[in-house]
Order: structure tokens, then sequence, then C-alpha cells
């Protein structure tokens, strides 16, 4: 009940905020057209100018003062914000506000689970909460700008990055997305608490050669259109997106920042996008280093010419836009229209009437409301791989319990990555709030075993072994440090590090029963360690509240429900590996013959000619979409409203849902189609829609689904978005594998 008194709050206060759009965007133009009137080409080039505002300086106060600067990055501290506004409003000539921004990834200070976690709770509201929280606690400190969602598609645990991901799937991605930015923007940019949201990396920044951070990618145009592009596409025409970033890589050859195509062909011209396109880091010199461009001037020149109108960091704007214009090289059109779309933004933003920060306002930080929001993330984001024998939630006649590991009261690494802000005296450790919220019935014994995640030093394992000797059960920490994942962090092996595996099998050798829990930023191959345990339930980085969300899962005040957002393989050898890949001429049959199996001088062809691999078979270790929760669910009477559809109808799909356990409990119930037959080869099953349902023991629901038939178009061998005539089968289920299943035809 709390927390629909909790998104209330947040309904009511947007309805407050709310003013129609519409009445302003033509004020505002006339603004930002009066504006530019009065500009010189210098403060123009200047406006297109961010720089990084860490450290700074008389020089940095002289840039602005000059009108060189358009946007200060890392300037979180309001004082300084404050300084650099006046300087700005007050002594540059025309007076324009800076926008200042940040990486308010996943929470300001009240930190919220990793993205990759909150999309394993498959629930939009919790996650566009989220976002207004971080929104409101950085609005507080004069930020009003962040660059997130990132929202690219990532199929490689390898890749650090993955962390910052809504995961594998487009469909999960867009919907996340669109609930982040709304979130962060409200209804309004010009309200209090609310900021602009910038939609990165533009583009494939995820599908990265290997999983190394930055590196090449080579997704071909249809694929960008079918599997990247469309978080992009939602969150800017649904969500209103008021800015996106270019990404490092180059795809097929060409550095983000230098695709014309994408930025101006498929943003503006496709999407009617009119915000900010901001570079990532860097990245117009980086085309230097790339080899698109002979020198920074060169990198300037394609950069504008492709359609970006702010440069982070490198400044080769400022240094060589004004030669560029003089030589023809670039467009007088070409400034003007970039520094549009900055004014639009800023005025949009309220700056111009509105850029200070008020110091006097009673902050919100860490307010009651903001952690139990938090908490809530965590306790959906949180997904349950094994629970043999029902070992959890824990019974009442346990008496003493053994806490281990190096995760269990680790405040700073349960933060995750990108949690700038996040302050590690305010985290909520597994360890201290199990202590406070149930020590008084249980005695609680903790026995750390390893100092960090890659601790390779077993001196304490004796005593690690005794304390579980002494209790009746064991709940082990294991994971990855914070700074294991996120930007340029990605790693070729994606185990448990250090003695952690070799910890939990000297553990599951006093035969105790073994709750491990595991808190990464990725999918971590856990194999043997699952087999070992009696219980895993995966914590993601769980954020500040995390240790009370844990404590209340393990005691059964509240039941996991999250499901995996990314095929968890059982090698990194394996990947990449995803649900919704496209058919195969000659997919395993699963009745292959495996390594050690195979007859001394075996023939070639006797092994068949299928697709897997001889040491590790066909199968994940777990699928898209899986998670168990304490109650069990059956799924029945899947029924569609017809078995023919034309292209503009919309398909009624119902299946009877039964809580057949003991527990009140939400099911993610999941929707995939798949198109058996296309003018290229189609996924094997593609998510379209969810639902979160709670239901009580015992109860059954009837739980419907829309499904326009437009939401089947894909672009075709024609490179045209269309929806091919011809059968699918439509699936429900708790995952992505184990559904019920229907037939239907769309007629020509
Ligand atoms: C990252 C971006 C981030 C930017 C500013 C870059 O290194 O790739 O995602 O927004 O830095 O901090």
């Amino acid at each position: 009940m709390k927390y629909s008194y909790l998104s209330l709050f947040f309904i009511l206060l947007s309805c407050f905020q709310f003013t129609t759009c519409f009445a302003q965007d033509k004020k505002i133009e006339d603004k930002v057209e009066a504006l530019l009137a009065k500009m010189t080409l210098k403060e123009k080039i200047g406006q297109m100018n961010q720089l990084n505002g860490r450290m700074p300086s008389e020089k940095l106060y002289q840039q602005i003062r000059n009108g060189e600067v358009g946007s200060i990055l890392n300037a979180e501290n309001p004082e300084l914000v404050n300084q650099l506004q006046k300087i700005a409003k007050e002594e540059s000539t025309l007076g324009i506000p800076l926008v200042i921004a940040r990486d308010v990834i996943h929470g300001f200070k009240t930190i919220f689970p990793i993205p990759l976690g909150q999309a394993a709770s498959f629930d939009p509201e919790i996650v566009e909460i989220g976002s207004q929280i971080a929104a409101r606690e950085a609005y507080e400190k004069g930020i009003r700008w962040t660059f997130a969602p990132m929202m690219d598609i990532a199929r490689d645990s390898r890749w650090g990055r993955i962390a910052e991901s809504f995961g594998e799937d487009t469909y999960l991605s867009e919907i996340m997305a669109v609930a982040m930015v709304k979130g962060f923007q409200g209804k309004d940019l010009s309200n209090p608490a609310s900021i602009a949201a910038c939609a990165k990396h533009f583009i494939a920044y995820g599908a990265a050669e290997g999983g190394r951070d930055y590196n090449l990618t080579n997704i071909t145009q249809r694929q960008l259109r079918n599997f990247y592009l469309p978080p992009f596409e939602k969150a800017i025409r649904e969500a209103g997106c008021a800015t996106l970033m270019t990404s490092f890589n180059a795809n097929d050859g060409i550095p983000a920042s230098g695709n014309e195509f994408l930025l101006r062909t498929v943003l503006r011209k496709e999407w009617g996008f009119d915000g900010v396109v901001v570079t990532d880091y860097n990245s117009i010199r980086d085309m230097v280093r790339i080899g698109f461009s002979e020198d920074n001037k060169d990198a300037a020149m394609k950069a504008a010419n492709a359609g970006v109108d702010m440069e982070m960091a490198s400044g080769t704007y400022l240094q060589n836009m004004e030669a560029l214009i003089a030589e023809g090289k670039v467009e007088q059109k070409t400034i003007d229209d970039a520094v549009r779309n900055i004014l639009r933004l800023k005025y949009r933003l309220g700056l111009f009437e509105n850029p200070y920060v008020n110091l006097k306002v009673k902050s919100s930080i860490y307010s009651e409301n903001h952690l139990q929001a938090a908490k809530k993330a965590a306790e959906e984001s949180f997904v349950l791989l094994k629970n043999k024998n029902n070992l959890l939630p824990l019974k009442n006649t346990i008496k003493t319990i053994a806490i281990i590991g190096p995760m269990a009261d680790a405040s700073h690494d349960q933060m995750g990555t990108w949690a700038f802000d996040g302050e590690k005296g305010m985290t909520q450790t597994p360890l201290k709030a199990l202590q406070k919220q149930y020590g008084k019935d249980v005695k609680f014994i903790y026995e750390q075993g390893l100092a960090f995640s890659r601790d390779n030093n077993k001196t304490n394992f004796s005593k690690a072994i005794e304390v579980a000797k002494q209790a009746d059960v064991v709940l082990l920490f294991l994971g990855e440090e914070a700074i294991l994942s996120g930007e340029a962090h990605s790693l070729a092996e994606i185990n448990l590090k250090g003695a952690q595996s070799q910890l939990l099998e000297e553990l599951s050798k006093t035969r105790k029963p073994v709750v491990t829990m595991i808190m990464a930023g990725r999918a971590l191959t856990i194999e043997k360690e699952t087999a070992l345990s009696d219980a895993v339930l995966y914590l993601w980085h769980p954020g500040t509240m995390g240790g009370p969300a844990v404590a209340d899962i393990l005691f059964g005040k509240a039941v996991p429900s999250g499901k995996l957002p990314i095929t968890f393989p059982k090698y990194a050898g394996q990947i990449p590996v995803y649900y919704n890949h496209d058919k195969i001429g000659r997919p395993a049959k699963k009745t292959e013959i495996l390594l050690n199996d195979i007859p001394l001088e075996a023939k070639q062809s006797s092994l068949g000619t299928t697709s897997y691999y001889l040491d590790a078979a066909f199968d994940n270790l777990f699928d898209f979409g899986y998670g168990l929760s304490y109650t069990t669910f059956e799924y029945s009477n899947l029924s569609l409203s017809t078995d023919v559809l034309s292209k503009s109808d919309i398909l009624t799909v119902t299946v009877d849902l039964k809580n057949t356990g003991k527990f009140q409990a939400n099911e993610v119930v999941q929707l995939y189609t798949s198109d058996l037959v296309g003018s290229i080869a189609r996924p094997i099953k593609e998510l379209k829609d969810f639902r979160r349902i709670n239901l009580k023991p015992g109860e059954s629901k009837k739980v419907a689904f829309k499904l326009p038939v437009s939401k089947l178009a894909f672009w075709n061998i024609n490179n045209i978005q269309t929806v091919e005539p011809g059968k699918f089968t439509l699936m429900v289920g708790g995952n992505s594998y184990d559904v019920l299943q229907k037939d239907f035809t769309v007629a020509p």
C-alpha cells in the first residue's frame, strides 16, 4: 500500500507541474531566433562547446565570460554552479546561461540498482519513479542535464557497460528507456525537479567486438533498424527525450560523430528530432585516432557537417570552426541550426529565467520516500535462480545464521558502476540490515572469508568454515566489486574472481544449506557455483537500499519477482548469447555427441552437422526472462480473439494465470511472437509485451494483452518497415522458453 501512495505522490506532483508545451513552442522558437540574430559567429561556436568543470580555473571563468562555453559537465557543487551561472549571465555579452550536466545514471545520492538490475524488474513504473527521484536530488545541486539513459543493446557480458544497459532485448530496452526519460524530464523540462535526459550511445556501442570497450562494431543498417535503433526512436518520439549522445565506436567504419546518414537522415528527418546532439567525451578528437580524420580540424568539420551540435570536452570546434566557415568547409547554416537546438534546450529548461540553484530549498536527498522507492526497486530487481527444497524464504525455526563473503558488507561496491555521487556511508548493506531488522529473533555470526571479490588469500577460510558449522544456514555474499564493470572495464572471463568459488566449495562441504547471493554488474558464469548452492539469488549491484531489500526477501516479507534481462552463458566462449537471434539452417538437435563421448579416430561426418560446441553443447545456463518465485504459477487457456488478421487489426490475447503456491507474489507474464517465414531470416522469437500480475495464493486472473498487428513490423529485404503477411506463432509464459503457444495468420 505504501508504494501506491508513493506513486500517487509523484503522479500528483507531475499533474501539478503540467503546462502545455504547444503554447510554449512558438514562443520559444521566436526567442531562439531573436537571440540567434544577436550572436556573433564566435558566440555561436561557444555555445557548441562543452567543458569539464571538475577542476574550475580562472581560464574556465574567462572562457565563460568570453562566451566560449555553452555547457559545463561535472559541476555538482551548487555554489560553484551559481558562480559559473553568474559569470555567464552577468559578465558575458549576451548573458546566455550555461546548461550544467552530469552523469546521473541510476540515482544521484539515493542510488538505485544498476540499470541492468532495474531492467530485471520488468517494472517501468518503478524505473520512472527512480529517475524522477534522481532528477529531484540532482536538480537541488544545480544539475539540469543527465547523460542517461543508456539504451545500448548488450549481448555480451564481457563488456563492462552491460551494467548500464537494459540488457539484450530491444522491446524491454524501449520500455525502460521511455520510462527513464519520462522520469527525468517530467511533464515539462522547465519544472523544478525536471532535468533533460540523453539517449545514448548512438549507435551500436554495446556491440563492441569481443566485448572490448570502445571497439569497432559492424552492425548492418538493417540490424540497426531492427534491433539497435528502436529504443532511441521510442525515447525520442514517445518520451520526447531532449538530447542524444553519439558513441565512441565506428560502426561499419564510420564513427558515430561523423555519421551524417544516422544523424541527419534517420534522427532529424525520419524521427523529427529537434533536441541537442552531443558527442561522447573527446569523441570528435578520437576520429583522428580512428583514421577517419586527418587532424582535429578535419574531425571538427566532419562532425559539424554530420550533425553534431555540441562537442564534449575536446574543443576542436572552438579551435577550428571559425576557419572552417571562412574556408567554406562548414556552412553558416550548419552552425545556426546547431545553435538553435542548443538555445531551444536552454529555453525549454527555463534556464534564462531560472539559472541559479536555490540554496534554501529543503533537501529531499535521502528522504524516506526516496529510500523506500530504492528498496522496492532493489527487491524487484533480484532474480531467484535456484531454490532447492524451498530453502527460501528462511523458516522461523532457523536460529543461527552465518553471514559470509566479501560482498556482505561492501558498502561502496554495492552501489555499482556510475554512482558518482553515491555515498558509501549511506549504503545499507545486507550484513547491517539483517542484524538490524532480524537480529532480535536470529543469531547472526559473520566472517568475511575474503577481504574483497578478487582476493586470493585463503587464510580466513578456516574461520568461515567454523562459523558455517555453528549455523543452521549459510548466507554467502559473492560477486564482483563495482570497479570490475562499467566503462573501460571489460573482462575476458566472466567468472567469480579471486578464491570466491573455492570459498563456496569449502562451505558446501560442511553440508549446511548455502544461499549464495551474487552482486555483479553483468551475467557471470556460475554453473558450478549454482550446483554447489542450495539457493541462488542474483542481486546485481542493488544500490543504497540493497541490504534492507535482501533482508526482507530472505525472510519472506517480499517475494522475488525479477526476470533475467540477459541470457546467462555457461562459458564466456559462448558469447554472444541472446534469445532473439535469427533462425539458422542447422540448429542443434540437443542429442549431439559431446567431447567425452567422441570415439577415438571418429570420422569427420560421424558427429553430424548441427550448430553446437563439442565441449559446451548448446544450452545456456539461464535463459532470457527466467526467474523463480517463492510461489508457483500455472498458465492455461491461452486464447486468441481470432486466428486470421489484417495488418490494421489488433489481436486480443488472453491467458489464465493461477497462483498455485503459498505466497502472494508478482509474476511477469511475457508475450513473445515468432514470424515463421520472412523475406529475410527472422528471430526465433521476440518479446512483444509483458505484464506484472499480483496474485494471492490460490487466486486466478485472466490476463489480457492487446497486440496490434503493426507491432509485428520489421525492416525487410527491401529495407522497408512492414508487416509481412503469413504465419506467426504467439507464445505466453513466465520466461522465454516455457510457454503456451498458438498460431495465427496475417492476411495479405
Ligand atoms: C561516457 C559517457 C558519459 C561521458 C561523460 C564518457 O566516457 O562514455 O557515457 O556520459 O563520459 O561523463
